[in-house]
Protein backbone atom coordinates (compact mmCIF):
# COMPACT_ATOMS: atom_id res chain seq x y z
CA UNK A 1 0.00 0.00 0.00
CA UNK A 2 1.31 3.16 -0.87
CA UNK A 3 1.74 6.00 1.71
CA UNK A 4 -0.66 8.13 0.08
CA UNK A 5 -3.30 5.26 0.15
CA UNK A 6 -3.12 4.91 3.75
CA UNK A 7 -3.19 8.48 4.54
CA UNK A 8 -6.26 8.40 2.36
CA UNK A 9 -7.87 5.61 4.62
CA UNK A 10 -6.79 7.00 8.08
CA UNK A 11 -9.21 10.33 6.98
CA UNK A 12 -11.54 7.90 6.00
CA UNK A 13 -11.68 5.76 9.36
CA UNK A 14 -11.52 9.13 11.63
CA UNK A 15 -14.51 10.90 10.15
CA UNK A 16 -16.10 7.78 10.14
CA UNK A 17 -15.67 7.27 13.54
CA UNK A 18 -15.33 10.52 15.47
CA UNK A 19 -17.90 13.03 15.98
CA UNK A 20 -16.82 16.53 14.33
CA UNK A 21 -18.14 19.93 14.54
CA UNK A 22 -17.02 21.63 11.77
CA UNK A 23 -15.37 24.80 12.46
CA UNK A 24 -14.15 27.76 9.89
CA UNK A 25 -10.91 28.51 9.49
CA UNK A 26 -9.90 31.55 11.83
CA UNK A 27 -8.75 33.42 8.89
CA UNK A 28 -12.33 33.13 7.59
CA UNK A 29 -13.77 33.97 10.92
CA UNK A 30 -12.15 36.93 11.34
CA UNK A 31 -12.05 38.59 7.80
CA UNK A 32 -15.22 37.18 6.50
CA UNK A 33 -16.06 40.73 6.05
CA UNK A 34 -13.59 40.41 3.05
CA UNK A 35 -16.41 37.88 1.46
CA UNK A 36 -18.16 39.08 -2.06
CA UNK A 37 -21.61 38.96 -1.34
CA UNK A 38 -21.83 36.63 -4.23
CA UNK A 39 -20.61 34.51 -6.50
CA UNK A 40 -18.77 30.74 -6.64
CA UNK A 41 -16.73 29.91 -3.48
CA UNK A 42 -14.63 26.22 -3.33
CA UNK A 43 -13.85 24.91 0.12
CA UNK A 44 -10.94 22.42 -1.27
CA UNK A 45 -10.31 19.09 0.72
CA UNK A 46 -12.97 20.62 3.30
CA UNK A 47 -13.45 17.69 5.84
CA UNK A 48 -16.16 18.72 7.70
CA UNK A 49 -16.73 21.62 5.69
CA UNK A 50 -16.64 24.68 8.16
CA UNK A 51 -15.36 27.26 5.62
CA UNK A 52 -18.54 25.88 2.92
CA UNK A 53 -21.19 26.50 5.44
CA UNK A 54 -20.21 29.96 6.66
CA UNK A 55 -19.54 30.74 3.10
CA UNK A 56 -23.00 29.30 2.21
CA UNK A 57 -24.76 31.39 4.87
CA UNK A 58 -22.77 34.76 3.74
CA UNK A 59 -24.84 33.54 0.30
CA UNK A 60 -22.16 32.29 -1.67
CA UNK A 61 -22.92 29.29 -3.93
CA UNK A 62 -20.21 26.95 -2.42
CA UNK A 63 -18.81 24.06 -4.25
CA UNK A 64 -16.87 21.63 -1.18
CA UNK A 65 -14.28 19.11 -1.85
CA UNK A 66 -12.74 16.06 0.24
CA UNK A 67 -11.47 12.39 -0.98
CA UNK A 68 -13.19 11.35 2.65
CA UNK A 69 -17.01 9.97 1.58
CA UNK A 70 -17.99 9.76 5.04
CA UNK A 71 -17.17 14.01 5.58
CA UNK A 72 -18.64 14.87 2.51
CA UNK A 73 -21.82 12.43 3.99
CA UNK A 74 -21.63 14.92 7.19
CA UNK A 75 -21.51 17.86 5.09
CA UNK A 76 -24.59 17.17 2.66
CA UNK A 77 -26.53 16.34 6.23
CA UNK A 78 -25.73 19.56 7.75
CA UNK A 79 -26.32 21.69 4.13
CA UNK A 80 -29.57 19.87 3.70
CA UNK A 81 -30.70 20.50 7.43
CA UNK A 82 -29.53 24.26 7.09
CA UNK A 83 -31.04 24.64 3.85
CA UNK A 84 -27.88 26.27 2.45
CA UNK A 85 -26.47 26.01 -0.98
CA UNK A 86 -23.43 23.53 -0.29
CA UNK A 87 -22.31 21.40 -3.62
CA UNK A 88 -20.31 18.70 -1.59
CA UNK A 89 -18.46 16.00 -3.50
CA UNK A 90 -16.06 13.70 -3.20
CA UNK A 91 -13.05 14.20 -5.08
CA UNK A 92 -9.48 13.53 -4.89
CA UNK A 93 -8.05 17.35 -5.40
CA UNK A 94 -4.56 15.95 -6.54
CA UNK A 95 -5.89 13.55 -8.79
CA UNK A 96 -8.20 15.89 -10.79
CA UNK A 97 -6.91 19.10 -11.99
CA UNK A 98 -9.19 22.26 -10.28
CA UNK A 99 -10.68 23.76 -13.32
CA UNK A 100 -9.49 27.25 -15.02
CA UNK A 101 -10.82 31.01 -13.53
CA UNK A 102 -13.83 29.49 -11.85
CA UNK A 103 -13.95 30.50 -8.38
CA UNK A 104 -14.35 34.45 -6.83
CA UNK A 105 -13.28 32.48 -3.18
CA UNK A 106 -10.99 29.57 -2.06
CA UNK A 107 -10.83 28.36 0.92
CA UNK A 108 -8.48 26.01 1.93
CA UNK A 109 -7.50 25.18 5.47
CA UNK A 110 -5.26 22.77 7.46
CA UNK A 111 -4.21 21.33 4.02
CA UNK A 112 -0.77 21.95 2.57
CA UNK A 113 0.16 20.48 -1.27
CA UNK A 114 2.99 22.47 -2.36
CA UNK A 115 2.27 20.76 -6.27
CA UNK A 116 -1.11 22.23 -6.14
CA UNK A 117 -0.16 25.33 -5.82
CA UNK A 118 -0.57 26.90 -9.46
CA UNK A 119 -3.78 25.08 -9.78
CA UNK A 120 -4.91 27.02 -7.28
CA UNK A 121 -3.97 30.29 -8.03
CA UNK A 122 -5.04 29.52 -11.48
CA UNK A 123 -8.67 27.99 -10.75
CA UNK A 124 -9.77 31.33 -8.94
CA UNK A 125 -11.25 34.37 -11.49
CA UNK A 126 -9.45 37.49 -11.91
CA UNK A 127 -10.62 39.37 -8.66
CA UNK A 128 -11.01 36.54 -6.90
CA UNK A 129 -9.85 35.47 -3.13
CA UNK A 130 -7.59 33.38 -1.49
CA UNK A 131 -7.88 32.18 1.88
CA UNK A 132 -4.69 30.29 3.09
CA UNK A 133 -4.57 28.70 6.86
CA UNK A 134 -2.08 26.05 8.00
CA UNK A 135 0.53 24.74 10.63
CA UNK A 136 3.65 26.15 10.60
CA UNK A 137 6.78 24.69 11.46
CA UNK A 138 8.16 27.45 14.52
CA UNK A 139 4.73 26.40 16.64
CA UNK A 140 4.43 26.40 20.31
CA UNK A 141 1.70 24.24 20.83
CA UNK A 142 2.04 20.53 19.42
CA UNK A 143 -1.17 19.83 17.55
CA UNK A 144 -1.12 19.40 13.33
CA UNK A 145 0.97 16.89 11.52
CA UNK A 146 4.38 15.48 13.12
CA UNK A 147 5.80 15.26 9.70
CA UNK A 148 7.50 18.81 8.84
CA UNK A 149 6.77 18.59 4.66
CA UNK A 150 3.13 18.86 5.90
CA UNK A 151 4.21 22.28 7.82
CA UNK A 152 5.03 25.73 6.40
CA UNK A 153 8.47 27.40 6.38
CA UNK A 154 8.95 30.56 7.28
CA UNK A 155 7.12 33.32 4.87
CA UNK A 156 6.24 30.01 2.59
CA UNK A 157 2.68 30.92 1.74
CA UNK A 158 3.76 33.99 0.47
CA UNK A 159 6.01 32.43 -1.72
CA UNK A 160 4.31 29.97 -2.46
CA UNK A 161 1.67 32.63 -4.12
CA UNK A 162 3.79 35.11 -5.13
CA UNK A 163 1.84 36.25 -8.21
CA UNK A 164 -1.33 37.32 -5.95
CA UNK A 165 -1.49 40.48 -4.29
CA UNK A 166 -1.28 39.99 -0.45
CA UNK A 167 -4.33 41.39 1.41
CA UNK A 168 -3.77 39.75 4.45
CA UNK A 169 -0.64 38.17 5.64
CA UNK A 170 0.14 36.47 9.70
CA UNK A 171 2.77 34.63 10.84
CA UNK A 172 3.80 35.38 14.55
CA UNK A 173 6.31 32.86 14.88
CA UNK A 174 7.70 32.41 18.32
CA UNK A 175 8.39 36.12 18.32
CA UNK A 176 7.20 38.48 21.99
CA UNK A 177 4.85 36.49 24.32
CA UNK A 178 3.71 33.38 22.58
CA UNK A 179 1.29 33.61 24.99
CA UNK A 180 -0.57 35.87 22.73
CA UNK A 181 -1.32 35.94 19.64
CA UNK A 182 -1.47 34.17 16.51
CA UNK A 183 0.85 31.17 17.49
CA UNK A 184 1.41 27.47 15.04
CA UNK A 185 -0.48 28.63 11.99
CA UNK A 186 0.51 31.00 9.27
CA UNK A 187 -2.85 32.83 6.90
CA UNK A 188 -2.61 34.63 4.11
CA UNK A 189 -5.56 36.36 1.78
CA UNK A 190 -4.42 37.47 -1.40
CA UNK A 191 -6.36 38.29 -4.71
CA UNK A 192 -5.96 37.31 -8.29
CA UNK A 193 -5.57 40.60 -10.09
CA UNK A 194 -7.53 41.44 -12.61
C1 LIG B 1 -6.62 18.48 8.50
S1 LIG B 1 -8.03 18.09 7.52
C2 LIG B 1 -8.65 19.71 7.24
C3 LIG B 1 -10.10 19.72 6.89
C4 LIG B 1 -10.73 21.10 6.78
N1 LIG B 1 -10.16 21.88 5.70
C5 LIG B 1 -10.62 21.84 8.08
O1 LIG B 1 -9.95 22.88 8.16
O2 LIG B 1 -11.24 21.39 9.07
C6 LIG B 1 -7.32 17.68 5.95
C7 LIG B 1 -8.35 17.21 4.95
O3 LIG B 1 -7.74 17.01 3.69
C8 LIG B 1 -8.39 15.93 3.06
N2 LIG B 1 -7.50 15.48 1.98
C9 LIG B 1 -6.22 15.10 2.08
N3 LIG B 1 -5.72 14.78 0.86
C10 LIG B 1 -6.73 14.99 -0.03
C11 LIG B 1 -6.86 14.84 -1.44
N4 LIG B 1 -5.83 14.41 -2.17
N5 LIG B 1 -8.04 15.13 -2.02
C12 LIG B 1 -9.09 15.56 -1.27
N6 LIG B 1 -9.04 15.72 0.07
C13 LIG B 1 -7.87 15.44 0.69
C14 LIG B 1 -8.61 14.93 4.19
O4 LIG B 1 -9.59 13.98 3.92
C15 LIG B 1 -9.00 15.88 5.32
O5 LIG B 1 -10.39 16.06 5.36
Amino acid sequence: MTEETSRYLRWESRYRTAEGEPQPARVLRELDFLLPQQGQALDLACGYGGNALLMAAQGLAVTAWDYAGAAIEDLRERASVRGLPIRAEVRDVCAKPLPSETFDVIVVSFFLDRGLVPAIADALRPGGLLFYETFVREAVGTSGPTNPDFRLMPGELLRLFAELRVIDYREHALFGDTEQGQRDIATLVATRQA
